[in-house]
This record gives structure tokens, sequence and C-alpha cells, in this order.
């Protein structure tokens, strides 16, 4: 493992099935293993910060999720796969990091003030301790395994400073210097609309799940709302307001402008359009099926897996958490 360039954390709060929106964050993560050490974690203390009431999915989802990952092409070899609860260095951390944290620090994050209202309106009061301190266990996660790198979409951006901003007042207070200050690496992540053209949610029944059977994805596709303007094929069409063209430019960059210019000219019909993106997608989820059939055939297998990563990640963080105690006087 010397040999790999840095280390890499990061993770996911296990909500549900992946969706084909999440693909090519998980082609990023199958893409760092190899030349990183690489620690990917289900959430599921994170996923209490919202959802504290109900728990009673939580087992399934924390399954699905790592069933999702490796149907995506992560490689228990290759990459540390584990569950935040089964490390519970995190909580560690994140109790003595508590100790020094201002607490302006954390009501500043703008995702704060920001969720309780959303979620608010939606009848579900989180302001609890949990979620305000949704970002000083985010930093544990990192920091427990000294990561230079968090591969995370933009919108965690800010958690992502915070995470820096503890290690310096950490290293300042203690006069030990322990952890590097992680950087966040954004991937190129395309917005990829639901099939109604709203913001893909399962909760929206708009999704096409990263583990849909060829015949879902055709129902799926048929469903997809194209330009109201074209009823018959000779009728011109606008590419640039409709989802199933935005598709073919993400999942099929090698026919997307020869469709939308043969959209735009009336030669192609939007029912061929459809079969055309349709092919594609499910060329592209055939390995990811297969791998998850393989991986589902054997339950025993899921779970070995995720004992390993635990008990690697686990290694791990046992060793930070020698060093923090040390520099604390614990
Ligand atoms: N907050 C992240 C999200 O919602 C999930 C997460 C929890 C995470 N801990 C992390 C991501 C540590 C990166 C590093 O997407
Ligand atoms: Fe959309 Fe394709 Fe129909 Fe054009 S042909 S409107 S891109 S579905």
């Amino acid at each position: 493992m010397s040999e790999k360039k840095g280390i890499i954390l990061s993770g996911m709060r296990p909500t549900g099935l992946l969706h084909i929106g999440h693909l090519s964050v998980l082609e990023n993560w199958a893409a760092l293993q190899k030349d990183y050490q690489c620690y990917y974690m289900v959430a599921d203390w994170h996923a209490l910060t919202s959802d504290y009431d109900d728990t009673s999915r939580l087992p399934a989802q924390r399954e699905m999720m790592l069933l999702d990952w490796l149907a995506a092409g992560l490689e228990p070899e290759n990459a540390v796969m584990f569950v935040q609860s089964g490390v519970k260095a995190h909580a560690e951390l994140s109790l003595l990091l508590g100790m020094n944290m201002p607490l302006a620090w954390l009501e500043r994050v703008p995702t704060y003030k920001d969720q309780i209202e959303q979620l608010g309106k939606q009848g579900k009061d989180i302001r609890t301790y949990g979620f305000l301190g949704y970002p000083l266990l985010m930093a544990a996660d990192i920091l427990v395994y000294r990561a230079n790198l968090v591969p995370v979409g933009e919108d965690q951006g800010a958690h992502l400073e915070f995470s820096r901003e503890l290690v310096r007042r950490f290293h300042h207070l203690y006069g030990r210097e322990i952890f590097p200050e992680p950087l966040p690496l954004y991937a190129k992540i395309p917005s990829l609309p639901g099939t109604d053209g709203r913001k893909m949610s399962k909760s929206y029944h708009n999704d096409i799940p990263l583990s849909a059977p060829p015949a879902l994805v055709t129902e799926k596709v048929k469903t997809m709302i194209t330009d109201p303007a074209r009823i018959r094929k000779t009728d011109l069409g606008h590419p640039e307001i409709c989802s199933v063209s935005r598709y073919q430019s993400i999942y099929n960059e090698g026919q997307a402008a020869e469709i939308q210019s043969a959209c735009r000219s009336g030669q192609i019909g939007c029912a061929e359009c459809k079969k055309r993106l349709t092919e594609r997608l499910n060329q592209k989820l055939a390995p990811i099926l297969e791998r998850r059939e393989r991986y589902s055939q054997n339950p025993g297998w899921l779970r070995e897996i995720c004992a390993d990563g635990n008990a690697k990640a686990g290694q791990a963080a046992a060793a930070t958490m020698e060093l923090v105690r040390a520099a604390m006087n614990l």
C-alpha cells in the first residue's frame, strides 16, 4: 500500500437505491481505487442526522448501498468499503474535536440554516444536536484516516473548508501536526434531470435505478417528456428543451450530435430517438447488472466484504486515535 499516491476518503448516506445520476460519481471512485488508498464509507450515522425517527430501513439500505457500489465496479481488493457505525473511532474523534469547536463555526455552515428551513417545510424538525454536528462528524470521518483528498460534489465544499479549519485549530492547540489538510476532489458531474424534467429523485419516481433491468429502462425512457412541439416526425424539434436529448449527450456521446441535428431538421422521430437512448443505457448498465447478480447470489460474500472493510478501516482509525490521545494527554 505504500506505493499509493495518497489517502482518499468519501462517503454517502444510505438513503435508498442509487440511480444513474450517481453513476459518474461511482465511476470516479472506481478510477481512484488503484492509485490511492481509498476508504469508501456508508454514512449511516449521518443518515440519522435527519432520519432519526424511523430507523427500521437502515439495515436494508446499508446493504443496498454496498451492493450498488460493488455492482458499479468498486473492488474489495482495491478499496476499503465499510460502514461508519462499524468504526467507533469516528465517534471518539468527533467528540474530542467537538471540545474545542466554536459553536459559531457550526452555525455558520451555509447548509445548516438552509436544511433546517427546507426540511421544516416538509414537517421535519432537525434542530437537533446531531444535525448541528453534521460537519463535525464529517470532519472526523475524514481526519480519522488522515485523508489527503475527498472526492465530493461541490455542495460539500463548505464542509471540507470546515475540516481544514479544524485541522489548523487542532495543530495550533496541541502543538502536533497529525492531520493533512484534506482537499476536495471535485469530479465533473453532469447534472441529470429526472425522466419528467425535474431533479432526479426516487421520491418523485422520476429516476432510473442503477440496478434497472432492460425492461424498466425501456419503460422509464418511454415516459420521458420530449419537445411538445413535435407531433409528427417531420416537425422541427428543439433538443435543447428535451430531457431525452440531455441524456443522449451524457450517455450516448458518440451519436448525440447526429441525433440532435436530425431532430432539428425533422429527420428522426421521438420514438426512434428514445429507442437509441434505451439501447445505449442498457449497454452501459449491463455490466453493472451482471456484477449485481453475481454479488447478490452470495449474501455471505457481502457480509464478509463489509466485515473485512470495517476491520481494515478500524485499524487505520485506531492508529490515528493513538496520536490524537497522546497529543491531548488522554
Ligand atoms: N455529507 C456527505 C453527503 O451528503 C456524505 C459524507 C459523510 C461524506 N461523511 C463524509 C462525504 C466524509 C465525504 C467525506 O454527500
Ligand atoms: Fe427529444 Fe429526441 Fe424527440 Fe428530439 S427526437 S424532441 S431529442 S426525444
